[in-house]
């Protein structure tokens, strides 16, 4: 049984806003210094931040894009669903082709392509339902696995974490920063460490700023410093969040997070992934054929205007990758836990 969380108190920060006309999106750019909001009054704009990654982390991209369906929808006329569908296409092409790795974005697409195209005259309304829709499901699961999660950690426990899983991430509360703040008030962590995650900085920037907003403490680490840490015995957990999970359980997650996992093995620290199910794409055999998104060089030459390198230098930006599902103890859904994941076990779960 769910018993009261206050949730008013450890989950304080929305970045996606719909005002009823346009998508107003926290600028994750600006982050820590500035909290401003983008407002975007069309699809393209929607599609162009989350580009940018002015709107970042799988659920939340999965989210925006549903709503940018129904700002392209102020340009459609159609006497039915599946004509606004044919219409919508382009659109949503251009949503989905925002970034590749995160499978969320295409998995909401489909999920309003699916419950537009059966509709009527009301198209409009089922759209805005379904948009919604996926935003509340994404909180309500983000709160469910917090408590699944944090159940499988021992009281007293160090975690590490990675990137930005928080409510920054997803529509709320967050799915490893969930996992990581449910652990705390129920007293199972005692101590979080996050990784700074170069090149964009998400852990520096966003995830130990999200935390204090909720008076949790984090202790940030150089990406370099995690094996060290480690080896210290200082943390028990490392618990991060995913951007597809594959049929067999091969997780793509943000860069380093796999050398993570090859540390935590070596050093005897668990390895928990946290993601909802709309992050299991259960059609890709194995993390072999997930595309991994890189992007420009020019996220490696500089934090933020600030440039550190000389200029001619040449740098590969691969911003997110696979680790195997054999380096993983538990991946943690809403539908409920796979441990030790495997195709069998993650059939069990989510097969038909
Ligand atoms: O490039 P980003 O910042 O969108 O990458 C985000 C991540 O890799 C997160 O760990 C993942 O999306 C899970 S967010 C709940």
């Amino acid at each position: 049984m769910e018993t009261a969380f206050d949730y008013a108190r450890y989950d304080r920060i929305r970045p996606i806003r719909w005002t009823g006309a346009t998508l107003e999106l926290l600028d994750q750019r600006r982050l820590p210094f500035e909290q401003e909001y983008l407002v975007c009054t069309s699809s393209d704009e929607v599609a162009a931040a989350i580009h940018a990654l002015a709107v970042r982390g799988a659920p939340a991209i999965g989210i925006s894009a549903a709503w940018g369906v129904v700002l392209a929808a102020n340009e459609v006329e159609a006497g039915n669903g599946a004509d606004a569908v044919r219409q919508l296409e382009p659109a949503m092409q251009r949503l989905n082709a925002a970034r590749p790795t995160a499978v969320n974005l295409a998995w909401a697409l489909a999920r309003m392509r699916a419950a537009i195209s059966v509709a009527g005259g009301d198209w409009r309304e089922v759209m805005l339902h379904q948009a919604q829709a996926i935003a509340e499901e994404d909180l309500a699961a983000n709160r469910h696995m917090g408590r699944l999660g944090a159940g499988l950690i021992a009281p007293g426990s160090g975690i590490l974490t990675h990137c930005n899983t928080g409510s920054l991430a997803t529509a709320g509360f967050g799915t490893a920063l969930g996992v990581i703040r449910a652990g705390v008030v129920e007293g199972r962590i005692n101590k979080v460490f996050a990784d700074e995650t170069r090149p964009w900085m998400q852990g520096a920037r966003l995830t130990v700023w999200e935390l204090q907003q909720d008076g949790i403490d984090a202790t940030l680490i150089a990406d370099a410093a995690a094996a060290h840490l480690m080896k210290t015995g200082a943390v028990q957990w490392v618990i991060v969040g995913a951007d597809r999970i594959c049929a067999n359980g091969d997780t793509a997650n943000k860069i380093g997070t796999y050398q993570l996992a090859i540390a935590a093995r070596h050093h005897g620290v668990k390895f928990m992934v946290v993601a909802p199910s709309s992050t299991v794409d259960m059609d890709m055999a194995s993390g072999e054929a997930i595309e991994i998104e890189e992007r420009d060089q020019a996220e490696m030459h500089g934090i933020g205007s600030v440039r550190t390198v000389a200029e001619g230098i040449t740098a590969w930006n691969p911003v997110f990758d696979v680790t195997p599902a054999g380096l993983i103890d538990a991946i943690v859904t809403e539908k409920g836990i796979v441990e030790r994941p495997d195709s069998a076990r993650m059939q069990a779960l989510f097969g038909p």
